[in-house]
């Protein structure tokens, strides 16, 4: 106790030293253990240069835009190549050599949803949620090459429990259950712009999620990456969980990272615009570094070579990532990515114990990034990747990447695929379905599945304003 009040009063927090003095049992126990979990003088040091000043970020003069294999192949060549590449993806993933980890420790707040955002109900028929989706993909997968994929998937501790509860209720969505393992990511405390750390509760610090670059700390933390090698696994398929147009595992990214030996790998969209909110992939030092769209400069950001923007791969977050490399980043149990400030607005009570929740952003939060680990790898790819297949995340509940834009994509590759398969699917003046259909992930993986079967289950094209999920 003593020590505790000496470190509170050193770094200038007494109000929690305040707030611990007015507790007793069970509340005083659990405040005081959130106490002792925080390095308190190393967060004095990030909240002088987070907080208290707004970090700058410095571009380097000799950022310049990273090459990346295109989505057609540019010769027979490279077309060899990414027939090889698919070839040994789906041989990794046959061989047991493939994980999928989905981050979904999130706090959505944009979405506005009351719960883990994997359980919100995405699809556009059937409104299976985000987990479900992953779930029953993840099931098609192993069924088509002929091994489970294991699937870890990092939650916060603010969802840990809403989420395993989630997955227990449901069964896990058939799929075994040992074959799923969450983990908890870290945590750092909220701070208001006068440096206090906050509390959420008389008994809590107002704690919030480390950031998707938590995940590779985490992975080792909670025996993860024991657990993969145990399993004979080598490579992980990451992604997001508020993406569901993901392919969970993506055989020519897989086999291309191994044949050129990467450590980490990513896909990469041609940026509609020059200021769509997609981080850059930048080249600085000889190193891969994403750059955030807020932190380039509009001269570069701009800039263009025969009408085509120099900065033109922008990242939507997908990446194959080695155990290797993390067990390497991570060696010791440390990992210093760097630190990335949000304003946020973030609920807290007051020194009289009364709930405030603030209308305008009152604290920084902070967060590192999963691709600050880009620049760490000796060697990195990157692929293009078509939008239209892989890329429609759930930010907001309506609105650009809102659910409402999701449920369009999701609609929208699953008629493609109906056509595909010679179900031509009615189509508005501008080429948008004019039906809602769904695909079920359980059968359908990629376009391959869904001939094989509508071959096999033969149906008539839907008519127009149908709704229509293929189960
Ligand atoms: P976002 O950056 O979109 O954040 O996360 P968010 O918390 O989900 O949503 P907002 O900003 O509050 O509206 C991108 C992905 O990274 C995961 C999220 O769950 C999502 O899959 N993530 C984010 C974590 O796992 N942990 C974090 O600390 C932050």
């Amino acid at each position: 106790m003593q020590n505790i009040a000496e470190v509170l009063k050193k770094n200038g927090q007494t109000q929690i030293l305040d707030a611990l003095n007015k507790l007793s049992g069970a509340g005083y126990e659990k405040l005081k253990k959130q106490i002792e979990e925080i390095d308190w003088d190393g967060l004095s040091v990030l909240i002088r240069d987070y907080v208290m000043h707004k970090p700058v970020t410095t571009i380097p003069d000799d950022l310049a835009p990273a090459s990346y294999f295109p989505l057609v192949p540019k010769d027979a060549e490279q077309e060899a190549l990414y027939k090889r590449a698919f070839e040994k993806g789906v041989e990794l993933i046959r061989d047991g050599k493939v994980a999928a980890l989905t981050v979904a420790g999130g706090q959505g707040t944009r979405l506005g949803f009351d719960g883990p955002k994997g359980t919100y109900p995405i699809t556009p028929v059937l409104h299976k949620t985000l987990f479900q989706y992953f779930a029953e993909s993840l099931g098609r997968v192993s069924e088509k090459y002929g091994h489970r994929i294991p699937w870890f998937i990092m939650t916060s501790e603010l969802n840990d429990k809403a989420t395993r509860e989630f997955f227990q209720a449901h069964d896990f969505f058939g799929l075994p259950k040992d074959s799923v393992q969450f983990f908890t990511q870290g945590f750092m405390p909220a701070v208001d712009y006068s440096g206090k750390v906050l509390m959420s509760a008389p008994d809590s610090i107002a704690l919030t999620p480390d950031g998707h670059g938590g995940t590779l700390l985490a992975l080792r933390k909670w025996g993860c990456l024991d657990r993969m090698k145990e399993l004979g696994v080598e490579y992980i398929s990451y992604f997001q969980v508020d993406n569901p147009l993901v392919p969970v595992a993506n055989p020519l990214l897989l086999g291309l990272h191994a044949l050129e030996n990467s450590e980490m790998s990513s896909i990469m969209l041609s940026k509609t615009n020059a200021f769509e909110k997609l981080g850059n992939f930048c080249v600085t030092g000889g190193k891969l570094q994403i750059i955030e769209y807020s932190d380039m400069p509009k001269e570069l950001a701009e800039r263009t070579t025969n009408g085509k923007l120099d900065f033109i791969a922008g990242s939507p977050a997908i990446h194959v990532i080695s155990r290797s490399f993390i067990e390497r980043l991570t060696k010791g149990g440390k990992l210093d990515l760097p630190w990335h400030r949000a304003d946020k607005k973030v609920a807290y009570v007051n020194a009289d114990g009364t709930l405030v929740k603030p209308e305008e952003p009152n604290a920084v939060k902070l967060e590192s990034f999963i691709f600050d680990a880009l620049p760490l790898a000796s060697t990195t790819i990157i692929l293009e990747a078509d939008r239209k297949e892989c890329f429609a995340p759930t930010k907001n509940a309506t609105g650009v990447d809102s659910a409402e834009s999701c449920r369009a994509m999701l609609c929208a590759r699953d008629a493609r695929r109906m056509d595909l398969a010679g179900i031509p699917v009615p189509r508005k003046a501008d080429g948008s379905p004019d039906c809602t259909v769904e695909l079920s992930p359980r059968k359908i993986f990629d376009d391959a599945d869904a001939v094989e079967f509508f071959r096999k289950n033969p149906v008539k094209a839907p008519e127009r304003g149908a709704c229509v999920a293929y189960e």
